[in-house]
């Protein structure tokens, strides 16, 4: 293994955007590096980076860096992205470095194409506005170019079209207004196939839906609204269909794996587990037909953003640890649905579990909380119907099978990430389970 290797075997492991989290890393291998022809005097030597890495379970994925190579120590902006000495030289992680983000912006103008990398732009971009890295705890990793624009480069790569390009692209195109106008992307080759890199997209600018105060449930309404006219565009310019018994029986299959999967991770499910499987015996029996289509996949109040035009949704990814089969599967659009009902619960239950300690006024905090939630799930299905999705809440049973999965899903993510927000999900599925219109 060279020296390189080494070092980035070690500072792998303590990147928020590792997806391989609590698993030690056997071996990494760079599958491929190509210079990228930026900086002005010569003295940054940026390298575009594909990383093959193998975890202890020998579980190959393949993750993309942006490295710096500097001669002698870091600058002190630079030193949070060191990832070691190599050779005289410190080698850092780039996308901290403003000459080389700048670059890749210069080189998304010119819509370069490199040996195995292509930058391409749909229009003039300004290369002069300064960039920064954002700061949220996310999967990838952005930059955001004054206000303007934001360049989220994906960490863990897949072969082929990332889906939040394909969606995003697709919805722009039939004139959504509920999507961040797609500006370029960075592709290249990976193992033959056309791989995408990067995405460049209208910067937006607001706040997050859970940090907006007050009576939120117009806002809601008019969430659901937009979220129903998403799907409705997703339908017709994307491929859909009519799933009958034997798929109901195939995602009540998928449902009941992850479930069996998630217990093993996370013992503390072991309790709800045949309630749960209960529920998607009913889904397995279904015999009407289920709508399906292409959908957003891992829709929740962080992913989208109440703007001055209204609502707008972001990365439409799928959850990334999943293979991209799965992620562009069709399937009922109620798993978004379920998805967002599920964050209004996170957005409620929060702020209860950072504040266990104050004691007597917990039951009553806790009343409000619920509260707020119903009012504003409520308020989000009011907002889809209306638009012309069908009432979601006319849909009990698989709605609320979609929301314990993803219930089940948090817990395996709380108790790997945060254990002490484990129990949310878990009271959740508890509540899931012993009301079944989720109203309480
Ligand atoms: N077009 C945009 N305009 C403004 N902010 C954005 C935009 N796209 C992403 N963001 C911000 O970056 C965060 C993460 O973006 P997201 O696309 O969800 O990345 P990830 O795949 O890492 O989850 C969002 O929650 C939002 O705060
Ligand atoms: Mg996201």
């Amino acid at each position: 293994m060279s020296e390189i290797d080494d070092a980035l075997r070690e500072w792998l492991p303590s990147q928020r955007w590792y997806g391989g989290k609590g698993k030690a890393v056997s071996s990494v291998r760079v599958a491929h590096e190509e210079r990228l022809p930026v900086g002005e005097a010569g003295d940054l030597d940026l390298r575009h980076t594909l990383l093959e890495v193998t975890d202890a379970d020998g579980a190959r994925e393949t993750y993309q860096l942006l490295l710096g190579y500097r001669d002698g120590d870091l600058e002190g902006r630079l030193e949070p992205g060191l990832v070691g000495e190599v050779k005289g030289s410190s080698v850092y992680d780039a996308v901290h470095d403003p000459d080389a983000v700048t670059g890749l912006l210069e080189l998304l103008a010119q819509n370069r194409s490199l040996s195995r990398v292509a930058f391409r732009s749909t229009g003039a971009l300004d290369t002069t506005l300064p960039p920064r890295v954002m700061g949220a705890e996310q999967s990838n990793t952005s930059v955001v170019f004054g206000d303007a624009y934001i360049l989220k480069l994906f960490r863990r790569v897949q072969q082929g079209t990332n889906p939040d390009l394909e969606v995003t692209r697709a919805l722009a195109d039939a004139g959504c207004e509920h999507v961040a106008a797609p500006l370029g992307w960075v592709e290249g080759d990976v193992s033959g196939t056309i791989t995408t890199l990067a995405m460049l997209q209208a910067f937006e600018a607001d706040l997050h839906a859970d940090e907006v105060g007050g009576d939120f449930a117009a806002e809601s309404e008019r969430l659901g609204a937009a979220t129903a006219e998403v799907h409705a565009l997703l339908a017709q310019v994307l491929p859909s269909g009519t799933a009958g018994p034997d798929e109901s029986q195939a995602t009540a299959r998928q449902l009941v794996e992850r479930l069996d999967r998630a217990v093993e991770a996370v013992p503390e499910l072991a309790p709800h587990v045949d309630a749960v499987r209960a529920v998607y015996a009913q889904v397995a029996e279904r015999t009407d037909p289920v709508p399906v289509q292409r959908v957003h996949g891992d829709y929740h109040l962080g992913q989208v953003l109440r703007t001055q035009r209204g609502w707008v949704l972001l990365d439409f990814e799928g959850e990334p640890a999943r293979p991209l089969a799965e992620r562009t599967a069709l399937m009922s659009p109620l798993r978004d649905v379920a998805g967002m009902l599920r964050s209004y619960d996170y957005a409620a239950r929060h702020l209860l579990a950072e504040r266990r300690e104050v004691g007597a006024g917990v039951p009553q905090l806790a009343y409000r909380a619920a509260e707020w939630a119903a009012r504003n799930r409520d308020a989000f299905c009011d907002g889809y119907a209306t638009a012309g999705g069908s009432d979601p809440r006319e849909e009990p049973l698989l709605l609320r099978a979609f929301e314990l999965d993803k219930a089940v899903y948090e817990v395996v993510y709380e108790a790997r990430n945060r254990p002490s927000w484990l129990p949310i999900p878990l009271g959740s599925i508890e509540r899931l389970l012993s009301d079944p219109k989720g109203e309480q």
